[in-house]
């Protein structure tokens, strides 16, 4: 046992010289032992004794700290190397306080308040013993099909790159080795969210424009903003699966982007190489990842098994194991683990705090889009009962979403908790859940919710998917919602009552005829712990919505993929076409022109990407940008005047897109590249400026070089992604 040097000895030595020292005296068995990660849940001796061999780096899914701590003091204590454990989660959204999905976070479009979320879940995890955390995942999601959509910040890559960055900096916090921070770990790296189909795990083609133009940028922002580690994906993209892949983790990643932290394997990812059918065995499989740049092999145990034999017979150099190796003791060093190696004590726990518990209310309920309002919401003084219905209204583990492994649902507040405990006095509130779960096909109950119905002001139907209807490996051919719930729906707005429909749920569903049937929507995803007041609040008129999707919502599943950022085409369509019914029969070639769209349904979405109402009105005006022609390294300066023109405070969320329409390579039609959250008082009026580096519309050319190109282009600044003013400038030598 050589590793705990006293603490004095290594403040006054920089962490490289401490890692190289290190290194120098640990043995090949030592070192491997260093990239090794297991999963936790199992019999604790028989994980001792592989700590006590110094077989491990790092232990997932332990979350007790008298577990940890021992197993800690047996690293230290009794391994050959005494090098401390890292302890690892998958910290996704929220810990004990579960934060809404990620998904629905990105509709708050508030980097700020997910900073400080982040930075709340940092505090209650590194409580229990965790300091790495297996998230951002920043894959971008264009396939409501893919149950992982929820885990993802959406579709746009400039705006999944600021949430992520804003994660990574709440959880590493102002220092690494501050006892309250966890290493973050950007995944998956990449291209995981464009699985064809939307079936988990599949193969993605994604070309190199497109991979470095959509795919990687986020992961750049993380890498720039000092995020501490990567995780690999699982998929191939165009026949390499990415944990094998030198060209991504090697040349793109530490060569080009000058990445210096830990790159972990996706689950078994090395050994996933062999059913990819591009390696023979672990042992190949070994041979190709550690050589490609992954660091630490996430429970395959094929560096265990292999690496030593692999360098034996040269077939591994050991100049590789010993650069992975460096990594892993660099962060381990970074963290702080040396000096302070145990589960942090707090004088008094954040976990369930009440700041805590507020931060992920506020969240939850700007995550909440408004889809549609016919003057219903907020509920006012008129109304005097309301009946709620649906088998979301009170469902405490659903409500918090996949990867929610640390939530206890008893402190969950459902919609039907905060709804009578915030306004029970008041109103009236029946409940009838007609369905006990979102797959429940029962009618049982329909006449006598119709009969409570005809009774009510108002029915509030919560209805949605399931905890487990989203996530890994849960992804789905259908997006309509599951069970009896659309017939549940129909039957209550059989009855004259105006209709509130929420949707709780982990992706877009396809919501047309609701939406029709409904005369308010509210989307709250899985809002979290917290889900219930949020929406008490928001319907009740204590706050009023400002999310806007961060996704778009398609009619259909035909209509998937589907995103505003598309290309022009050749052949664009109009807008009219889609109209099956108004094709005479005899029409042989197309009546509608021959453009890119459907003959049975619209080419446009049913909602579009940063659409969301609010209880007040916005309006934009007087667009006004400093200077029309700009160079590559200028900044462009742009502002508009946003009236809340209604009567009460709101929040608008301002989208700048950009966009041009000829270019060295086709060009999507516009992109978001800024936004900002406005809140104004009833009449209020302000400048909303915007400051965009030009850098900042580079794009990979025909040469394939990231460069901006000179030519026009226009500016909108909107309140979603189809609405807005515009100007123009231009890009100049
Ligand atoms: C998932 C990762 C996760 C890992 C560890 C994998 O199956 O793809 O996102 O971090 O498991 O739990």
């Amino acid at each position: 046992m050589f590793a705990l040097l006293p603490f004095c000895v290594f403040a006054q030595q920089s962490i490289d010289q401490r890692v190289e020292e290190l290194l120098s005296k640990m043995t090949i068995e030592d070192k491997i032992g260093q990239l090794n990660q297991m999963d936790g849940r199992r019999d604790v001796e028989k994980i001792k004794d592989e700590v006590r061999r110094g077989t491990l780096t790092s232990i997932m899914n332990i979350v007790d700290p008298a577990v940890t701590n021992e197993l800690q003091r047996v690293a230290i204590e009794e391994s050959p190397a005494g090098i401390p454990l890292l302890f690892a989660r998958d910290v996704v959204h929220g810990f004990n306080t579960v934060l809404p999905i990620p998904l629905g976070m990105a509709a708050s479009w508030d980097e700020e308040l997910i900073e400080a979320a982040a930075r709340n879940t940092a505090l209650e995890a590194t409580e229990r013993g965790i300091r790495w955390a297996f998230a951002p995942m920043m894959d971008i999601a264009r396939d409501a099909r893919w149950g992982r959509i929820a885990e993802s910040f959406g579709e746009d890559t400039y705006m999944a790159g600021r949430l992520a960055a804003a994660v990574v900096r709440g959880y590493q916090g102002e220092s690494l080795s501050d006892q309250t921070s966890m290493a973050a770990c950007a995944k998956h790296f990449v291209g995981y969210g464009d699985a064809e189909g939307g079936r988990d795990y599949n193969t993605t083609t994604i070309p190199p424009r497109t991979l470095r133009d959509v795919y990687l940028p986020p992961f750049k922002a993380c890498v720039d903003d000092g995020c501490a580690s990567i995780m690999t994906s699982f998929n191939d993209n165009d026949g390499l699966p990415s944990t094998g892949n030198r060209w991504l983790l090697t040349e793109l990643l530490r060569e080009q982007w000058g990445f210096e932290g830990v790159v972990v394997s996706d689950w078994g990812s090395v050994a996933g190489l062999i059913p990819h059918g591009v390696a023979h065995d672990k042992r190949d499989a070994a041979q190709q990842c550690i050589v490609a740049g992954c660091d630490v092999d996430m429970s395959s145990r094929s560096y265990l098994l292999h690496l030593k034999d692999l360098i034996e017979k040269g077939e591994v150099d050991e100049a590789v194991l010993d650069e992975a190796v460096r990594r892993v003791l660099k962060l381990k060093m970074e963290l702080g683990l040396f000096e302070q190696p145990y589960a942090r004590t707090a004088e008094k726990s954040d976990i369930y705090s009440e700041e805590v518990l507020n931060t992920a209310c506020r969240l939850a309920e700007e995550s909440v889009v408004m889809l549609k309002n016919e003057s219903v919401l907020p509920l006012g003084e008129d109304v005097k009962r309301v009946l709620v219905v649906g088998p979301m209204a009170d469902a405490p583990y659903d409500q918090m979403g996949t990867w929610a492994l640390d939530g206890d649902k008893t402190h969950s507040v459902t919609p039907i908790m905060a709804l009578r405990e915030e306004w029970g006095d008041r109103v009236v509130i029946d409940y009838i859940p007609c369905l006990t779960h979102p797959r429940d096909k029962s009618t049982a109950e329909f006449k006598k919710m119709q009969k409570a119905a005809r009774k009510a002001d108002v029915v509030l139907a919560f209805v949605g998917e399931e905890q487990m209807m989203s996530g890994e490996a849960h992804s789905l051919s259908s997006l309509d919602l599951q069970g009896a719930q659309s017939q549940m729906l129909e039957a209550v707005a059989e009855v004259d009552t105006p209709l509130v429909t929420v949707f709780m749920a982990g992706r877009p569903l396809t919501i047309a005829r609701q939406v029709e049937i409904s005369d308010a929507i509210l989307y709250a995803w899985h809002p979290g712990t917290m889900g219930g007041k949020a929406l008490a609040n928001i319907i009740f008129g204590k706050s009023s919505p400002s999310g806007k999707l961060p996704v778009t919502f398609p009619r259909n599943v035909g209509q998937i993929p589907i995103y505003y950022n598309h290309k022009h085409t050749s052949h664009r369509a109009k807008g009219t076409e889609g109209n099956l019914d108004s094709i005479p029969r005899e029409a042989y070639q197309s009546v509608m022109g021959h453009t890119s769209s459907y003959l049975d349904v619209a080419p446009s979405p049913l909602f579009h990407f940063g659409y969301g109402l609010s209880y007040t009105t916005f309006e934009l005006s007087d667009i006004a940008i400093e200077k029309t022609a700009v160079t590559a390294d200028d900044t462009i300066r742009v502002s508009v005047v946003v009236k809340n023109s209604g009567t009460r405070e709101g929040t608008e969320v301002v989208q700048l897109y950009t966009g041009r329409k000829t270019a060295s390579v086709t060009q999507p039609m516009k992109e978001l590249k800024g936004f900002q959250r406005v809140t104004l008082a009833a009449g209020e009026s302000r400048k909303v400026e915007f400051e965009l580096p030009v850098s900042r519309l580079a794009f990979h050319n025909r040469d394939m070089v990231l460069a901006v190109e000179e030519g026009k282009y226009t500016l909108w600044l909107g309140t979603d992604s189809q609405n807005g003013l515009k100007t123009y400038f231009k890009i100049i030598k």
